[in-house]
């Protein structure tokens, strides 16, 4: 259950991040170029990639000179297949995401949507969240084993941010189908009928959220798409604000939808496992749990479920002086800053008292940085709150699991686990 088997490279050329040893355990890999070319060119990606902290938050805090979004998009299409793209314009509407935009466009659809995503907005939903989790695990706490992850991990997130936005529950088996779809695309390298069925699997998740901004329009109820359509933005290339259009409701919807739950719910079962692997951390939590905030936070740091996104380089610039060009893209790590030992030492190692356990990039920094950060955290402070009052003696399934990783170059992702446990 180890996480490393001993580093098997020994400089960064051999470090190819399509390669699943790689996949597996990011960290060796990020520990090598970190230390001998911490802005290294990777010919495999076709990217400069940054495993140093205050490279990272350099880039990350100037959102003009390294940009995000669309235009990255054109120079490395995510939907790689020109007839598979073509399907959107025919059959849906363009994969547009509004919050991925670049400034000045960005500030504007944040605005709309980080009001109701504060902590206070969260906080109302408390009761409905502790419903959630206690519903859960209601479920199974008789039977003394869960599948943590399709029982736990994957539903809590889901309902809660169906709940936000307003769909209805009886929906959210087919709408977790669509998110599985939504990101298959990211992990690159999918085959043209692969990639074709999560294209009209998002197609068909367009469809049905359009039929809510419709319905919504209508007869407007107390949830973010009702907000959406209601709400005007300011245009910056007409001057005057506007209403949204259904595209822009549709991208941002199923950006939050998405972002809402499948890196909260690795975050659940990375955070699981951590906890397998530190009994010392179990117990000292179990002991006080008025250290679960710090916690979370461990998880998110030790475990990123977001390893890393890209930049776009718009000019000729220099970080930390190493040159770079206009047009260089850039890989982030945020899972390699978040083990940089000169901002976090003993980086593997969760540290319940950790005094900047908080100043992570898991979320991403600055302008770009995630919208949902307060609710994932809300979600899983109160899961492990609840969890560690209901279930006692967390322990490992072995038979089950071998903690290996969904492939992938962007998400870290269990693809299963499972506890066994005595109810409290
Ligand atoms: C553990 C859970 C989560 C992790 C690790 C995570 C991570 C991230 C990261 C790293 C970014 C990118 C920042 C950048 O471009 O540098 C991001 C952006 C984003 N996240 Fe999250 N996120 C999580 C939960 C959520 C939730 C719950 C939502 C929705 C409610 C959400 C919605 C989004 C959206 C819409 C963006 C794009 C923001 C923008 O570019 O302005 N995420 N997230």
């Amino acid at each position: 259950m180890a996480e490393s088997q001993g580093c098997p490279f020994k400089h960064a050329a051999d470090v190819d991040f399509m390669d699943p040893v790689v996949q597996e355990n990011w960290f060796d890999a990020y520990d090598v170029l970190r230390a001998e070319a911490p802005i290294y060119f990777m010919p495999q990606l076709g990217m400069y990639v940054l495993t140093r902290y205050d490279d990272i938050e350099y880039v990350l805090r100037r959102p003009t000179l390294f940009t995000t979004g669309p235009d990255v998009q054109d120079t490395e299409p995510l939907i790689k297949f020109p007839e598979n793209r073509a399907l959107y314009e025919q059959k849906g509407w363009v994969r547009y995401t509004p919050l991925g935009e670049n400034l000045p466009k960005h500030k504007h659809y944040r605005a709309l949507v980080d009001p109701k995503l504060t902590l206070s907005a969260i906080r109302e939903k408390e009761p409905f969240i502790r419903g959630v989790i206690n519903d859960l695990i209601d479920t199974w706490i008789d039977r003394g084993e869960v599948d943590f992850m399709k029982d736990f991990a994957e539903p809590l997130p889901m309902i809660v941010i169906g709940e936000l936005l307003g769909f209805p529950r009886m929906d959210l088996p087919k709408l977790k189908e669509w998110s599985f779809a939504w990101v298959l695309p990211f992990s690159r390298g999918l085959s043209f009928e692969r990639e074709r069925w999560a294209v009209e699997q998002h197609i068909e998740l367009q469809h049905y959220i359009h039929a809510q901004v419709k319905e919504k329009r209508r007869a407007p109820k107390d949830d973010i798409i009702s907000h959406l359509t209601v709400v005007e933005i300011e245009d910056v290339e007409l001057g005057r604000r506007r209403p949204l259009t259904d595209q822009e409701i549709i991208g941002i919807t199923d950006h939050l939808l998405i972002g809402g739950n499948e890196t909260t719910a690795f975050a659940l079962a990375n955070g699981l496992w951590i906890l397998f692997r530190n009994p010392d951390t179990y117990a000292a939590l179990q002991a006080g749990p008025d250290k679960i905030r710090n916690w979370v936070e461990e998880v998110l740091r030790i475990e990123s479920p977001t390893q890393g996104l890209y930049r776009h380089v718009s000019e000729d610039t220099e970080v930390n002086g190493f040159a770079l060009k206009k047009g260089d893209m850039l890989a982030i790590r945020y899972g390699a800053g978040n083990r940089d030992p000169e901002r976090f030492p003993e980086p593997q190692q969760p540290d319940l008292d950790r005094k900047n356990a908080g100043r992570h990039l898991a979320f991403g920094l600055g302008e770009h940085v995630c919208p949902g950060a307060t609710l994932s955290r809300y979600e899983q402070w109160l899961a492990w709150e609840i969890l560690l009052q209901r279930v006692h003696n967390m322990r490992p399934v072995p038979e089950k699991d071998d903690f290996t990783h969904i492939p992938g170059i962007w998400l870290r992702a269990l693809k299963t686990i499972h506890m066994r446990f005595d109810k409290a």
